[in-house]
């Protein structure tokens, strides 16, 4: 997997951050929290939280932009084949991710089974110290390390935070993903929540992307 360069996934330049009216991660899911972590997939921005996001658009990391530059992402799929008989708690790692590290536990992009229903995604951003790295706590180092990287299911985000010493949430977004049919159909009851309401901070951050992403281009 080829390294990103930092600026493609983290928009520091403008960090226009809003609070949203409601709970930016999946019903019943803990830890939650009503602030939005912006984030987009190509030109496609998570908003509002728990849109369909097709599977192509996912291949590199989301660009995110984190209330703060010190800020931790952890990414994580609830419905991994063991959690899709049993919705209680087996959380996939997909990625664990800092402004100055994008692979702490190295990006893996969705990749739920043919046939399987829609998988939901979470992004959860927790505030760091301000210039400290990060590293994995004592007890966790193995998670994306071991079995060739692939040591990443039945993460408890919950003991991870605690161990880690994150604290409470700070944002955080989600979204879904369903493997398409070989000629690109989604399942039509997949659908439905793909058209985003575009309510006026929406647009104000949509700029601010833009405008990031110019800079960070020319920067680049
Ligand atoms: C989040 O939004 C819901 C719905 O508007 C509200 O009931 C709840 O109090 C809010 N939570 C926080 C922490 O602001
Ligand atoms: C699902 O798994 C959780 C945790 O392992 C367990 O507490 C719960 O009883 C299980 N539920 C079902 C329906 O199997
Ligand atoms: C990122 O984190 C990983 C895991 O802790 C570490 O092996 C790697 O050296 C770090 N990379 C940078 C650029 O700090
Ligand atoms: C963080 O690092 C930057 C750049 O090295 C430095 O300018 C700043 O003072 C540091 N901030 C803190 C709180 O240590
Ligand atoms: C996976 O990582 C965890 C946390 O570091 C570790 O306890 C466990 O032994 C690892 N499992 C394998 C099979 O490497
Ligand atoms: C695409 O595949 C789906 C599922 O296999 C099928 O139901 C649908 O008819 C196909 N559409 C076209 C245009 O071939
Ligand atoms: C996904 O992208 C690949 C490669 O660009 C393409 O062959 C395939 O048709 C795409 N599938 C969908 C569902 O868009």
């Amino acid at each position: 997997m080829r390294t990103l360069s930092l600026s493609t996934i983290f928009l520091a330049a403008v960090a226009v951050f809003h609070h949203s009216a409601s709970a930016q991660s999946p019903p019943g899911f803990t830890p939650s929290t009503n602030a939005s972590l912006p984030a987009k997939y190509n030109a496609l921005p998570i908003s509002p939280a728990g849109i369909h996001v097709p599977l192509n658009d996912t291949t590199s990391p989301p660009i995110l932009t984190p209330p703060t530059m010190s800020s931790l992402i952890i990414m994580i799929d609830l419905d991994t084949p063991f959690g899709a008989l049993n919705r209680s708690f087996a959380p996939f790692l997909h990625w664990i991710a800092t402004p100055s590290n994008s692979s702490i536990v190295p990006y893996l992009p969705p990749a739920p089974p043919p046939g399987s229903p829609e998988h939901r995604f979470v992004l959860l951003c927790y505030k760091l110290p301000i210039n400290e790295s990060f590293s994995m706590p004592t007890g966790w180092e193995d998670y994306g390390v071991t079995m060739g990287g692939m040591n990443r299911s039945r993460f408890d985000v919950e003991r991870f935070v605690e161990a880690a010493e994150l604290g409470r949430l700070s944002a955080a977004n989600w979204f879904t993903v369903v493997r398409e049919a070989e000629n690109g159909t989604v399942p039509a009851e997949f659908t439905s929540g793909e058209s985003s309401g575009a309510a006026g901070l929406f647009d104000v951050w949509l700029v601010a992307i833009v405008v990031g992403s110019i800079v960070m281009l020319l920067a680049e």
